[in-house]
């Protein structure tokens, strides 16, 4: 009886990463273009946020542009960003309806990016400040080693400017000068379509998150595989959980 107990007591993650994979082949083998793919995405994506917001996900992060992604064909690179301008107009009075806190994460001083899409991410940001049910990250010509990179030449800065000493410098003050400061570390990172790479997602972040590894196609993926890779996770953690926590404890991890 007290395993059981213990069963029931691991924890759905608090924050879920998403490397949404796939769009291009699902498009493929039905003779679409892979602008298709991305847009059958969209359905699948919001069907992800009501099961994480019914599985009480406190953080769901999703990879929607990497730093990679700009050397993608100019058609695709151009759908991609209207495409996000649309589903920002379209979507977001539903996030907030849902209570989510919208928030993106990456390099968003690129001169690249159409300003009509910065003015409806501010926009976004700003409707949603105050909600408080969930947090969801677009991580949005969002690379790790960039993320990295920004955040060791904001710490030279002070240290140049002697605000900061080297010898003080050390995983919270990396961790405090990422694009979010605040997100907590992912618990789980999700990546669709078979492929298994972190593919530059969250690199700092996720130095301790389990990874779950699915075949499925993004756009077939809903909110029934995402509580299948939670219940993946719940199993790991609930064989594993003892001796992780312990080790962490120890200073190991
Ligand atoms: C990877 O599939 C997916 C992307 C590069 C874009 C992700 C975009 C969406 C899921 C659309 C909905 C969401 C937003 C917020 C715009 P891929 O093109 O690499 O697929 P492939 O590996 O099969 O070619």
């Amino acid at each position: 009886m007290a395993e059981v107990a213990h069963l029931d007591s691991v924890a759905p993650p608090r924050h879920v990463a998403i490397i949404m994979d796939g769009n291009g082949r699902w498009a493929n083998a039905r003779g679409l273009h892979r602008t298709q793919g991305h847009a059958a995405g969209e359905p699948a994506l919001f069907d992800v946020v009501h099961g994480a917001l019914d599985l009480g996900i406190e953080w769901l992060t999703v990879y929607t542009f990497s730093t990679e992604n700009w050397s993608r064909d100019e058609y695709e690179v151009s759908f991609l960003m209207d495409f996000n301008v649309d589903l920002l107009e379209r979507r977001r009075n539903e996030l907030d309806d849902l209570g989510v806190r919208v928030k993106f994460m990456g390099d968003l001083s690129d001169e690249r990016i159409p300003p009509v899409l910065l003015e409806r991410i501010a926009d976004a940001e700003e409707l949603t400040k105050d909600n408080t049910r969930m947090t969801m990250v677009f991580a949005f010509n969002y690379g790790g080693r960039t993320e990295i990179i920004d955040a060791v030449r904001a710490i030279a800065e002070k240290v140049a400017a002697g605000a900061v000493e080297p010898a003080a410098i050390d995983a919270h003050t990396l961790a405090g000068h990422l694009y979010l400061p605040d997100m907590p570390d992912p618990d789980l990172v999700i990546r669709t379509s078979g492929e298994q790479r972190t593919s530059n997602y969250l690199l700092w972040e996720a130095a301790y998150s389990e990874y779950v590894f699915t075949p499925v196609l993004w756009p077939d993926f809903d909110r029934h595989e995402l509580a299948r890779c939670v219940q993946e996770y719940q199993e790991r953690e609930r064989r594993f959980g003892g001796a992780i926590d312990g080790s962490l404890e120890g200073g190991g991890g």
